[in-house]
C-alpha cells in the first residue's frame, strides 16, 4: 500500500499519520481470533499488568503465532514505513501487543520511542518508527494513543528511565516539557475501528490512559527499522529489541484472506 504525496507530507508536518479502516473487518476476525490464545500463554514474552493476570503486552508474536507472523510482513503496514523511512530495507525493531485490557489497562508515561532506542540499544539515528494496526477499536474512553502534534521536530529530549510504572523500562519525559509541549502543539488521539493504522515518527512524544472500560483496546506494533541504522548495544532480549536485522520481505497483499480459506478447507 503506497501513501500519496499528500499523506507523506502531513507525516513530514504533524510526526503522524491516521489510516481509518484499512483492513476489513474479515481479515481483523482472522487476528483478533488469535488473540485469546496469545495471551493465555505463559512465557516471558507475554507481560501482565502489575497485581492483575490481565495481560499488558505480548512481545514478538510474530516468532510463534502464525497469523501476526504474517502481519509483521503484511505489505500494508511495511510498505509506508519504506516510503516514510526512505529505505526498502527495513527491519523489524521490536513487534508488540499492547492489551489496554478491559477495567485493568493502565497508563503509559509521555515518552518518545526514540529515547529508549537510543539509551537502551544505542540506536544511531532516529530513523526508524511505529505502524500501529488497531485490533480493537480505540475510543474516547478505553485509554487511546494521545500524540502531541510535531513534538517530533524537538528531536531527542531529555528523559529519565521509568522502571516502574510501564511492562519494561522505558525512557519518559518530564512533566515541565509536557507542558511545554502541549501548549505548542495541543494533544491528539485518534479513534477508530479496528483495521485502522496509526504510524508515527520515533521521536513524536506519546502517551496513554488507563482503561476503566468494559472495552479492551488492542493495538499491535510494529516498530521498523532501517538495516542501515540497526542497534549496536544488545543489553535488552532479542524478544524486546531484536537482532535480527535481516530486511522483511514483503507477503501479498491478499495473504490474511488466503491463510482464512487454507484453514477453512483444512477443517472442513
Ligand atoms: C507505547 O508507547 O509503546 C504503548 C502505548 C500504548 O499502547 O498505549
Ligand atoms: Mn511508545
Amino acid at each position: 500500500m503506497k501513501l500519496t504525496p499528500a499523506q507523506q507530507a502531513e507525516f513530514a508536518e504533524q510526526g503522524y499519520l491516521f489510516l481509518p479502516s484499512v483492513f476489513s473487518p474479515e481479515e481483523m476476525a482472522l487476528v483478533t481470533g488469535e488473540l485469546p490464545k496469545i495471551f493465555s500463554e505463559t512465557r516471558d514474552e507475554v507481560i501482565r499488568e502489575k497485581g492483575s493476570a490481565s495481560p499488558r503486552t505480548a512481545f514478538f508474536v510474530q516468532a510463534w503465532n502464525p497469523v501476526f507472523a504474517m502481519l509483521a510482513r503484511h505489505p500494508r503496514l511495511v510498505e509506508p514505513g519504506t516510503q516514510l523511512l526512505g529505505s526498502d530495507k527495513l527491519y523489524m525493531h521490536q513487534f508488540k501487543v499492547n492489551a489496554k485490557a478491559a477495567f485493568d489497562g493502565a497508563v503509559w508515561q509521555w515518552h518518545q520511542d526514540y529515547a529508549t532506542w537510543y539509551n537502551d540499544d544505542d540506536m544511531p539515528t532516529a530513523q526508524a518508527m511505529n505502524i500501529a494496526l488497531f485490533l480493537a477499536e480505540a475510543n474516547e474512553f478505553n485509554g487511546p494513543l494521545m500524540f502531541i502534534p510535531k513534538s517530533h521536530r524537538e528531536g531527542r529530549l531529555a528523559a529519565g528511565h521509568d522502571t516502574v510504572t510501564t511492562s519494561y523500562p522505558l525512557w519518559t519525559a518530564d512533566n515541565d516539557t509536557i507542558t511545554r509541549l502541549v501548549a505548542e502543539g495541543g494533544i491528539v488521539a485518534p479513534k477508530g475501528p479496528a483495521g485502522s493504522m496509526l504510524l508515527f515518527h520515533g521521536n513524536l512524544v506519546h502517551a496513554s490512559g488507563s482503561n476503566l472500560t468494559p472495552w479492551s483496546r488492542w493495538i499491535l506494533y510494529l516498530s521498523l527499522n532501517r538495516c542501515d541504522n540497526a542497534i549496536r548495544r544488545f543489553k535488552r532480549p532479542n524478544w524486546i529489541a531484536n537482532r535480527d536485522f535481516t530486511p522483511i520481505e514483503m507477503l501479498p497483499d491478499d495473504c490474511l484472506a488466503a491463510f482464512a480459506r487454507e484453514r477453512h478447507t483444512a477443517a472442513a
